[in-house]
């Protein structure tokens, strides 16, 4: 028997991606789920033959914001629509200096500074507690990697993204201190996005897109929603690029994760099963 499977890549786009055009076979579809309403309908199509599924993270006409985020509804649909592999594309401040904005960074590691959102399925009746230690799919970030230099993207292999709660963005005092814990990225977004994705055992990699300084730079001004909004655009089509230069290499038929995302759960369930 082979356990080669045939890859259904899930696409996440935030702030800036509300669509995948090109995909061919599109059709918007409602996907329901026990943990309530993910952020929209899925939109299910072919990129070069490879089945893929789009979630505009924040709904067509971006109508939800990051802390309001259904987060389980969202990537229990993707694991209901048949995806193996979550691409999240995400905007993010930048708090290094050599990663200025329209930079894309394929991040390896997160903080997580939220506080205010459901981040685990298992609840009071089954206990699980999954690895965080290697929190994104190095598959994943391989493939990325190699398609960026493909294309001649400006994008960085590596860097930590700290999740903050917002919807404010940081004070100054914030921004240094994750500065001096040697964060690279600021976003609003991944976490719990990606904790959920390992409990749902799905490859998990992220695309962070730099748009801004965030506010500690002593020779930017400190980021407004315009100045994000202006590199987002330029982003959004870089990003375009890159998903049509990487789904055709994820969307081969493959064995399992070597790093065991598609097993997370094998050693994580501290209950006993029912008798
Ligand atoms: N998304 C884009 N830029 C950001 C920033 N500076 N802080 C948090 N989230 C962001």
């Amino acid at each position: 028997m082979s356990d080669q499977i045939t890859p259904v890549i899930g696409l996440i786009g935030g702030s800036g991606l509300y669509d995948i055009e090109g995909l061919e076979d599109r059709r918007w579809e409602r996907v329901e789920s026990p943990w309530g309403e993910a952020s929209d309908e899925l939109l299910f199509g072919t990129l070069a033959g490879v089945r893929c599924v789009f979630l505009p993270r924040h709904g067509r006409g971006h109508r939800v914001p990051p802390s309001e985020l259904n987060y389980r509804a969202n990537i229990d649909v993707m694991k209901r629509a048949g995806c193996t592999e979550i691409l999240s594309l995400s905007a993010v401040g930048s708090l290094n200096g050599d990663l200025p904005p329209g930079t894309f960074v394929i991040v390896d590691q997160f903080i997580d500074r939220t506080f205010a959102r459901k981040k685990s399925f298992f609840e009071t009746g089954c206990v699980a507690h999954v690895s965080m230690a290697h929190p994104l799919c190095t598959r994943l970030g391989d493939a990325l990697e190699e398609a960026a230099r493909g294309i001649g993207l400006k994008h960085r292999r590596g860097g930590t993204y700290l999740v903050m709660e917002g919807p404010q963005f940081s004070t100054k005092a914030e921004s240094e201190l994750y500065r001096a814990w040697g964060c690279d990225v600021i976003g609003m977004t991944n976490m719990p996005e990606a904790k959920l994705a390992r409990e749902a055992e799905l490859c998990y990699a992220t695309v962070a897109m730099v748009t801004d300084y965030d506010c500690w730079h002593p020779d930017h001004d400190h980021v407004t929603v315009d100045a994000v909004v202006k590199v987002l655009l330029e982003n959004a089509g870089h990003a375009k690029d890159l998903v049509r230069a990487v789904v055709p290499a994820l969307g081969r038929p493959r064995g399992p994760c070597p790093q065991g995302c598609d097993r997370a759960l094998d050693a994580a369930i501290v209950t006993p099963p029912e008798k």
